[in-house]
């Protein structure tokens, strides 16, 4: 199976995922027009069919939001934008003084055949105030998993692939790959 993706972090995430599974995984290290949508499911899905174009193959690509409820679920599917812009600290003084529960959300898309299929992950926690650790990218420096002591970036991969949103969405497309090839 092909993974699209220009980011190194998630190839070396996912490509974990796909060892343990038994999977080869090829990564086709390409960045590609991210169109943006209102939500990130369009945007991973608008991505796939604009890769889909080009790459007769099947693959597939996935698309990350990081959601604040008290900010009205902002940056949302503005996260990649907001990351390059203010990035984590601006995010940490936007949250300050609010109630801090956040969650990510990872969209993957594979488009298989004539069809694109959706697989979806989630993972609650919180931003923190102090940002730690050096591991990991984007939010992961203040992002404290439910149930978590650390900060996403003071793990390694293998401890975030236990939980992560990213995991989570990519364990249940292999779920359907495993199915079937049954
Ligand atoms: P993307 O558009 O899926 O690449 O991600 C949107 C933004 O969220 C980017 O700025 C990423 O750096 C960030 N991001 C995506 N996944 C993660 C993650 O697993 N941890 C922390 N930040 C992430």
């Amino acid at each position: 199976m092909i993974l699209v993706t220009s980011n190194r972090h998630k190839f070396v995430e996912i490509s974990n995922l796909f060892v343990k599974a038994g999977i080869q995984l090829e990564w086709v290290q390409k960045k590609y027009e991210e169109i943006q949508e209102d939500t990130t499911e369009m945007i991973s899905y608008r991505s796939c069919a604009v890769v889909r174009k080009e790459l007769k193959d099947d693959f597939f690509l996935e698309d990350t939001g990081l959601y604040v409820p008290s900010l009205h679920g902002f940056p949302g599917p503005y996260s990649s934008y907001v990351n390059t812009t203010i990035g984590y600290e601006g995010l940490q003084k936007l949250v300050a003084g609010k109630e801090s529960s956040a969650y990510f959300k990872t969209v993957v898309s594979l488009s298989i055949g004539d069809r694109i299929i959706q697989f979806g992950g989630i993972l609650r926690g919180r931003i923190s105030s102090e940002a730690a650790g050096s591991g990991g990218f984007g939010f992961d420096p203040v992002f404290v998993p439910d149930g978590q002591n650390l900060t996403l970036a003071e793990m390694d991969v293998v401890s975030k692939n236990r939980f992560s949103h990213r995991s989570r969405a990519v364990a249940s497309m292999l779920g359907y790959l495993l199915a079937s090839q049954e």
